[in-house]
């Protein structure tokens, strides 16, 4: 019997992190280089309806039925199998793979999800369209964050950059002109879940201030999204700096993310701000082609974990 298979690229946020939750947009683009993978077999002779779940990565092999409800693999697979109207799954195991860092802000979840979701719709012999695609994984992503905005399964059910705003539809991005991104992570591994529930508690008790600060990383979101429509990628630069003075201002940075952007733009960086969550996870500077070697190195240098060249297209 065959084996089905598929894959979901990583994603990284551009512009409008955190404000994203309060309804501003943001900006994200998927990360080819980087990959979760499921693969569905079929298991002839086990019973009907049962699952089998493999992740070695994080020393998984269980049976669906033996995990918690709330587990988000034992979700996914469920919603899935609920939407394709299948109330048993003829008998299977689903393997995981993902060379996509965890908790550092470059949509591991959603990427796994993307991914068990399109290979069980291919094991069941159908296609579902992107945004129910991104729905279900939404459900999943509840599971991991609490309040997620949704840009994470958005952009990578998508697989294109989208401009996002939170409970509206999908909007794809147009980029006039392709360019590069460094994306460096700083080895700090940090749940989204909790910066996101510290800028709940400091909008809680400053609301006045936050939402200024919500205001004016949306208005930087649409000058980026107009330079990007209109080919204009270079001019990114001030506004990723402009961005991550505001993150500063939430809270949500810290000094070794400071640190790496401070590096990245002495070498040459057009801007550098951090992307995602924050507090660790990754920062992404933006490059060109002479540059990009020279950046790359000094973020190395500066202990960065590893170093990513994307180009946004
Ligand atoms: O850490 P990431 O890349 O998964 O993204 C979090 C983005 C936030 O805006 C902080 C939260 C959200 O749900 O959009």
């Amino acid at each position: 019997m065959p084996a089905f298979t598929a894959t979901a690229p990583a994603k990284i946020i551009l512009f409008g992190e955190h404000a994203v939750v309060y309804g501003r947009p943001a900006i994200a683009v998927p990360v080819t280089a980087l990959q979760a993978r499921a693969i569905v077999r079929p298991e002839l002779r086990a019973p009907h309806g049962q699952v089998r779940l493999l992740a070695e990565a994080i020393g998984l092999d269980a049976l669906m039925k033996d995990l918690n409800p709330d587990h988000p693999l034992r979700r996914v697979v469920e919603l899935t199998a609920q939407e394709l109207g299948a109330a048993y799954l003829p008998a299977c195991q689903i393997t995981i793979q993902s060379t996509i860092p965890v908790a550092s802000g470059l949509g591991s979840g959603a990427a796994v999800s993307v991914a068990v979701i399109r290979a069980l719709a291919a094991y069941l012999g159908k296609s579902l369209a992107d945004e129910v695609v991104s729905t279900l994984a939404y459900e999943v992503e509840k599971i991991y964050h609490g309040t997620p905005s949704g840009v994470d399964n958005t952009v990578i059910a998508l697989r294109r950059a989208v401009y996002f705003v939170r409970g509206q539809a999908i909007q794809p991005l147009r980029v006039g002109r392709p360019f590069r991104l460094l994306i460096a992570d700083s080895g700090i591994s940090s749940p989204t879940a909790t910066t996101v529930a510290e800028v709940r508690a400091g909008w809680q008790q400053n609301p006045a201030d936050y939402e200024d600060l919500f205001d004016q990383i949306g208005a930087i979101v649409q000058q980026a999204r107009l330079l990007i429509e209109k080919g204009q990628p270079e001019q990114l630069g001030d506004l990723m700096n402009r961005n991550q003075s505001l993150l500063e201002k939430l809270g949500v940075s810290s000094p070794e993310l400071e640190r790496l952007i401070a590096t990245a733009r002495q070498a040459g960086a057009l801007g550098a701000k951090l992307s995602g969550g924050g507090r660790g996870g990754n920062i992404i500077a933006l490059v060109d082609e002479r540059s990009a070697p020279g950046v790359a190195a000094s973020l190395s240098e500066a202990g960065a974990r590893g170093v990513i060249l994307t180009t946004v297209q």
